[in-house]
C-alpha cells in the first residue's frame, strides 16, 4: 500500500523525531504561506507606489524644465530636484536616445517603467546596472536628454529581505530551543525502555529513577512498584524453598544413617534406592522452584559454558558434537543456564545417541541449537513437554528414568533471560531444541 509505504519510509520513527516533526510541519507550512501573501500583495504594492513616487517626481522636474528654458532656470531646477528630490540631474542639450527601454530584468524596473509610462509618457531608458547603489533614468524630451540619477533605495526596500532572515532566523532558533526540550522530555521514556527492557532479560535495573512529564513519572513508578512485586514475590518463592528443602532433608539424611545400621537386612538396599530417588526428586523440583533464583547475571563466556557442559556428559561416554561460529560473552546467570542447557543434551541423550550442539549469533539473538538422533518428539506433543511433570506415554519406562521437570527448569531458566526454547524436527532424525537469548 502507497500509503504505508510512505509512513513506513519518511516519517520518523522515534518519538522525538515525530514530536519535532508535529513542531516544525505547521511552523514551515504558516511561514510559507504568511512569506507568499507578503511577497505577492504588500511587497509588490510598495515597490510599484515607490516607482509612482519617482516618476510622478521626474514628472514634476520636467514640467519645470518647461516652464524655465533658460540654463539659469534649467540649473535652479537641477538644484530643486538635488536638494527636496534626492536626484542628480544633468541636461544633455539637443542629444538624442541611442536606445530606449523595453525589456525589464526585474519587478523593480518594470514597476518604474510603468509608472514612467503613465507619468511622463516620453521614450525613456533605465539603466539599473551601471551603478551599484543608483539608478540611472533617461527622459528623451523634445531639445534634450534629461538624465536623473536617483538612489536604488529610493525604489526598492531590503526591509523585505530583513524580513525573510528574521523569519527564517527564528524558526531555526525555534527548532534548535525544541530540540533541546524535546530531547530532554524523550530521554525518561529511553531510560524507562531501557529499564524495562532489562528486567525482562532479568539483569540488574541499577538506580533508575523516575523522572521527566507526570505521565511518564507515573509510568516509571508503576514499572518499579511491579519490578518490586515481582521481586518480592520470587524472593517469598526461594525463602519458602530453602525452608523446605532444609526440613526434608535433615529426615533423609536421619532414615539414611538408619539404613546403615540396618546393613544386610531384608529390604535395606531398596529402600536405599527409595531414599536416593527421593533426594533427587527434591533436588530437581527445588530447582525448577527456585526458578529466578537469587543468581545473579555475570558476563559469562558461552563457549566455554558449553564446552564445560559437553565435556561433563562427554564423561560418561557418550558422544556429543559441538561447534560455535564464534566467540560469544554475554551477560547470564552462569549456573541456572547451565543447568539449562545440562537438561537438554541429558535428554537428547537419554532418549538418542548421538547429539550435535551449535551455537552462533544472529540478527538480534544468540541462537544454540541442540539435535539428537532419537525419536523426537510429535508436533501436537511439543507443547505438553514443557509443563511440569509431564512425560510422554512411550518413555514411561523405569530405563529412562525422569520425572519430568528437565524441560520445564529449562525453559524457566531461558524466558528468565529474556529468551525462549522451541522444540522442532532435527535433520538426524530426532528432536531439536532450539534456544534463543536476546543479546
Ligand atoms: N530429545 C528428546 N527426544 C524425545 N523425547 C524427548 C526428548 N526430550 C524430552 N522428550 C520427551 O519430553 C518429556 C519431558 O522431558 P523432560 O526433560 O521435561 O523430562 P524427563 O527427561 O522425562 O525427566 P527429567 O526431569 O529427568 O529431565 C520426556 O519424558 C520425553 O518423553
Ligand atoms: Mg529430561
Amino acid at each position: 500500500m502507497p500509503n504505508n509505504l510512505f509512513s513506513k519510509n519518511i516519517l520518523p520513527k522515534s518519538l522525538l523525531g515525530r514530536s519535532l516533526l508535529i513542531i516544525v510541519t505547521p511552523l514551515v507550512l504558516l511561514q510559507v504561506v504568511s512569506a507568499l501573501i507578503f511577497f505577492e500583495t504588500h511587497w509588490d504594492k510598495i515597490t510599484r507606489r515607490l516607482a509612482t513616487g519617482v516618476a510622478g517626481d521626474i514628472a514634476a522636474v520636467i514640467d519645470i524644465m518647461r516652464r524655465e528654458p533658460s540654463p539659469e532656470g534649467r540649473a535652479w531646477a537641477a538644484r530643486l530636484a538635488a536638494s527636496t528630490m534626492g536626484f542628480s540631474i544633468t541636461f544633455h542639450d539637443q542629444a538624442i536616445l541611442d536606445s530606449v527601454t523595453t525589456f525589464v530584468n526585474d519587478d523593480m524596473e518594470k514597476n518604474l517603467l510603468h509608472a514612467l509610462q503613465d507619468h511622463v509618457q516620453k521614450p525613456v531608458r533605465i539603466d539599473a546596472t551601471s551603478l551599484e547603489r543608483h539608478v540611472i533614468i533617461e527622459v528623451q524630451l523634445p531639445d534634450g536628454v534629461l538624465e536623473v540619477v536617483t538612489q536604488r533605495k529610493r525604489l526598492f526596500s531590503s526591509t523585505t529581505y530583513v524580513f525573510v532572515l528574521w523569519m527564517v532566523g527564528t524558526s531555526l532558533i525555534l527548532f534548535a530551543v525544541a530540540t533541546i526540550f524535546m530531547r530532554n522530555q524523550v530521554k525518561p521514556i529511553r531510560r524507562l525502555a531501557i529499564a524495562a527492557d532489562n528486567f525482562g532479560k532479568g539483569r540488574e535495573v541499577a538506580d533508575f529513577k523516575p523522572e521527566g512529564a507526570a505521565e511518564v513519572r507515573q509510568a516509571a513508578q508503576a514499572f518499579l512498584a511491579m519490578k518490586e512485586r515481582l521481586q518480592r514475590q520470587i524472593g517469598q518463592r526461594t525463602d519458602m524453598l530453602a525452608g523446605v528443602s532444609h526440613d526434608l532433608r535433615t529426615p533423609l539424611t536421619r532414615m539414611k544413617l538408619q539404613i546403615a545400621l540396618l546393613e544386610g537386612a531384608d529390604g535395606a538396599e531398596e529402600l536405599r534406592g527409595d531414599i536416593d530417588e527421593m533426594e533427587y526428586l527434591l533436588e530437581e523440583y527445588l530447582a525448577f522452584a527456585r526458578g529466578e533464583g537469587t543468581e545473579k547475571q555475570t558476563e559469562t563466556n558461552l563457549n566455554n559454558l558449553l564446552r564445560d557442559a559437553t565435556n561433563q556428559a562427554m564423561r560418561k561416554g557418550e558422544a556429543i558434537d559441538l561447534h560455535t561460529e564464534e566467540q560469544i560473552s554475554l551477560p547470564i546467570r552462569p549456573n541456572a543456564f547451565r543447568r539449562c542447557i545440562t537438561n537438554l543434551i541429558e535428554n537428547g541423550l537419554k532418549y538418542g545417541e548421538h547429539v550435535a550442539i551449535r551455537a552462533g549469533r544472529r540478527a538480534e539473538f544468540i541462537e544454540i541449537i541442540i539435535d539428537d538422533d532419537g525419536p523426537g518428539i510429535p508436533e501436537d506433543k511439543r507443547e505438553d513437554v514443557f509443563r511440569p511433570f509431564v512425560r510422554l506415554e512411550a518413555s514411561r519406562n523405569p530405563g529412562t528414568g525422569g520425572i519430568g521437570l528437565g524441560l520445564s527448569i529449562a525453559r524457566d531458566v531461558v524466558r528468565g533471560h529474556g529468551g525462549d526454547i522451541v522444540l522442532g524436527e532435527s535433520p538426524m532424525g530426532g528432536l531439536r531444541a532450539t534456544v534463543r537469548l536476546p543479546v
